[in-house]
């Protein structure tokens, strides 16, 4: 049988997983994965991520500068007025919790709720809104899965500190809102990875902002992407024990199962996020508790990536930043199913950053795919069907 001619063009061009091919021009951050590093607008993620605001490194990321006192305070401004949510959000995160839905499912109901009240006008002001209110969202259902009401997001307080707050209830203490500001700004933005180009997908087609944070977020759920920290933070619990590691890895990788926070499409050598939340994650140390399960998550680290050498040789299978995020928001009080939806709450930076850059840019995305189905089947009715 003889393809047509574009079938051939397809067969040579076929990329499994899109692996290596260009689909975008960015500004916004640049993933180096032979020498391990992360820029974000211009700066190294070492830099960044401890020595940033939130509000600061979103600045940076969609102005493509760094801001003044006067810019900063008046972004902080508008972001805090923006973090009440329609009443259709609510309504949603209500009904989800009387069923249990899980933390990031419930993001992703409310997420498309976000335009109810207003049109999504596809502007800066619109991204706003959306920034302010996706840990307005997860704090909300925080609470409400706990059985008690959201409280009123303050306006006094950043956005870290007033997601803190609505988890708990506690202005929190300054070193936590450091962490947790080290982590969003860590993990605000990566590149074209899986949720990011879901959300470009989506807004390259004119479709509007609600829509690609939506779509982003059911892509990020999924367990090879922003769904490993749960998992990777069980497997240091089921590994109980140092002496335990070892087999219990060797274990999972004879089953060909694999090692959740390791292993990158893109780094082939340490992805320098971990570093940057390993360190955050060491100076969160306190509770003897938490120590323990540090000095435990060290170790496995360790253990993992030796037999990922020996099982995978050759592929750099290191760990990733979903590793150290899982240990960091456990340090933080985080339960597991709430890890994915605070990354979440950082990452719908990136995503709305991308979908204005897409906005401007102008092309539909449209890959083509190669067909390996039949040709030429012939058309039986069905009445003459074996
Ligand atoms: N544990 C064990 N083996 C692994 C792992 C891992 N964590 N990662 C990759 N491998 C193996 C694969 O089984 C495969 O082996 P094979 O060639 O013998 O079949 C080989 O390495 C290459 O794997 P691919 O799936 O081609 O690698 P890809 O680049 O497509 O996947 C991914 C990258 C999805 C991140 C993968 O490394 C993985 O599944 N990791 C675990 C999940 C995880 O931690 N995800 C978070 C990533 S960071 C983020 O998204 C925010």
């Amino acid at each position: 049988m003889t393809y047509p001619e574009t079938m051939e063009k397809n067969m040579q061009t076929a990329s499994s997983g899109l692996d290596g091919v260009i689909a975008a021009e960015t500004r916004l951050s640049h993933v180096d994965g032979l020498r391990g590093r992360l820029v974000i607008a211009g700066v190294s993620v070492e830099d960044l991520a401890p020595n940033a605001s939130f509000e600061e490194a979103v600045y940076l990321l969609w102005n493509d500068a760094l801001p003044t006192a006067a810019d900063l305070a008046s972004f902080e401004e508008r972001l805090a007025a923006r973090r009440r949510l329609p009443g259709a959000a609510s309504r949603t995160l209500h009904d989800a919790a009387a069923k249990r839905v899980p933390p990031i499912t419930a993001l992703r109901m409310a997420a498309g709720t976000l335009d109810a009240d207003q049109p999504d006008a596809g502007t800066r002001e619109q991204a706003e809104s959306v920034l302010a209110q996706f840990p307005v969202i997860v704090a909300s259902y925080h609470r409400l899965l706990a059985g008690l009401e959201p409280l009123e997001p303050r306006t006094d307080l950043g956005a870290a500190a007033n997601y803190l707050y609505m988890l708990t209830g506690m202005e929190p203490p300054s070193d936590r809102v450091r962490a947790l500001e080290t982590y969003w700004n860590t993990v605000m933005d990566h590149g074209l990875n899986a949720s990011t180009f879901t959300a470009r997908v989506i807004v390259s087609t004119r479709s509007d902002l609600i829509s690609a944070v939506t779509g982003a977020v059911g892509a990020l759920k999924g367990p090879l992407h922003g769904g490993a920290p749960g998992p990777a933070l069980g497997m240091v619990f089921e590994i109980g024990s140092a002496q335990n590691a070892e087999p219990y890895l060797r274990g999972k990788l004879d089953r060909d199962e694999r090692l959740m926070g390791f292993g990158h499409r893109i780094y082939r050598v340490r992805d320098p996020r971990a570093d940057v939340l390993s360190d955050a994650a060491a100076r969160l140390v306190r509770s003897a508790e938490f120590e323990e399960t540090y000095a435990l998550a060290r170790h496995v680290e360790e253990v993992a990536v030796r037999l990922l050498a020996e099982y995978k040789p050759g592929r750099g299978l290191q760990t990733n930043v979903e590793f150290y995020t899982a240990l960091l928001l456990h340090g933080l009080g985080l339960e597991a199913d709430f890890f994915t939806p605070t990354f979440a709450a950082s990452r719908v930076a990136g995503w709305l950053a991308h979908c204005l850059e897409q906005m401007e840019s102008g092309r539909i995305l449209r890959p083509e795919s190669r067909y390996v189905g039949q040709v030429n089947r012939p058309w039986v009715r069905q009445d003459e069907r074996a």
